[in-house]
């Protein structure tokens, strides 16, 4: 099994489908450029058939990016297919995304199909799809709530038409962690073929587990997660981007996988795709979010200032963040003090420094953040 994990991003396509954001083509060339740069092997750019907007921006990052695979997504439908394949022609690489439901519950209430008339027409929209590129990706849709016998023939005989991805979705954020392992494994090791094709996580965020999930599917053997920039996507969001490259990175004992990532690249996409889209990003958010690398208790910046590595497991500058930030509050202590003022050209006798911590003290009291202003006034 191969070591290298593929990124496959989806912020264009499954990110855009967020309440509330509307991307211009020029805004999704611009984050395309950024998600090149950033050196994700896989862009999902739209679903050409729904609408020209997403059929213009496919057929546009499919003609100005040249170093990605460009994917756009179809319904397993001959005309979105088409479609997709018109939009997709100028890239360099290319890729199709087809698929259908496979749950019970997405068959009967949202497909009204039978369970053999979703396999047919699956296996033909993959054959349709092999007529235009080789690198034909399948999708399951609601594979966290469907029967594992159902999922495992589907596969097999994807695989026999020539999908060479597959893409297991848990479309709702259902699944728990140890669940989601076992999906993938048992997919791998049930299915007689599944050694042509690669398989990978998609996962949602409804019960707050899609990074989580995404991890135990690499553990189990996919080896592509698909993925969208600060975790949008419909409702919860998607599985974060940069969650599951740091974890990967953080991790590699357990995980021993790589993914070509340029991991500096990360802050500047996660602020690029927050201020094109409106999205705010938490400022607590993992990875990226503004007290990611932030330090307030008097406790935490002493370690910190002693060897960062103390309360610190991610380096800020391999995120792209400048350094590590020590923020005065009243919960911080002398050594955090000492530090700002001296980072500002303050150095002070014992005594004097003593006042100045009182006072200091007292002014944290009646703020929330004592900041570089309010340290000269203090000092003066
Ligand atoms: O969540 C999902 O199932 C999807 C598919 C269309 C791939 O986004
Ligand atoms: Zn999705």
């Amino acid at each position: 099994m191969s070591d290298r994990v593929l990124v496959f991003d989806t912020t264009l396509r499954d990110g855009e489908q967020s309440p509330g954001v509307r991307l211009s083509l020029e805004e999704k060339l611009e984050i395309g450029r950024q998600l090149e740069k950033l050196g994700v092997d896989i862009i999902e750019a739209g679903f050409p058939i729904s609408s020209p907007g997403d059929f213009a921006s496919v057929n546009m990052l499919a003609t100005e990016l040249r170093d990605v695979t460009i994917c756009g997504l179809t319904r397993a439908r001959e005309k979105d297919i088409e479609v997709a394949a018109e939009a997709l022609a100028p890239a360099r690489r290319r890729r199709i995304h087809t698929g259908l439901g496979v749950s019970d519950n997405h068959l009967m209430h949202k497909l009204r199909m039978t369970r053999e008339e979703a396999l047919e027409t699956g296996v033909k929209a993959v054959r349709c799809a092999r007529q235009f590129t080789d690198d034909v990706e399948y999708f399951m849709e609601d594979s966290g709530r469907a029967d594992l016998d159902y999922v495992y023939k589907v596969v097999e005989e994807v695989i026999k038409a020539g999908a060479t991805t597959i893409n297991v979705p848990d479309t709702t954020g259902y699944t728990y962690p140890n669940e989601y392992y076992h999906l993938i494994k048992g997919i791998i090791e049930n299915v007689p073929n599944s050694d042509m094709a690669v398989f990978s996580c998609h996962c949602h965020n409804d019960l707050g587990m899609a990074t989580a999930n995404t991890l135990a599917g690499v553990m189990a053997g996919a080896r592509q997660v698909e993925v969208t920039v600060n975790g949008i996507g419909e409702r919860a969001g998607n599985t974060a981007l940069e969650e599951v490259v740091m974890a990967l990175h953080i991790r590699k004992d357990k995980f021993e996988v790589t993914t070509r990532l340029d991991t500096t690249q990360l802050i500047p996409t996660s602020r690029m795709v927050s201020r094109l889209t409106g999205m705010v990003v938490q400022r607590n958010k993992a990875v990226v979010g503004a007290n990611a690398y932030a330090h307030s208790s008097g406790i935490h910046q002493d370690g910190v200032l002693k060897e960062r590595s103390t309360y610190e497991i991610i380096d800020p500058l391999l995120v792209g963040a400048e350094k590590s930030e020590i923020i005065l509050t009243a919960r911080s202590g002398r050594h955090g003090l000492k530090h700002r003022l001296a980072e500002i050209g303050f150095a002070f006798s014992d005594e004097r420094f003593e006042e100045i911590y009182t006072d200091f003290l007292k002014l944290a009291d009646t703020k929330k953040e004592v900041d570089e202003d309010d340290l000269r006034i203090l000092v003066r």
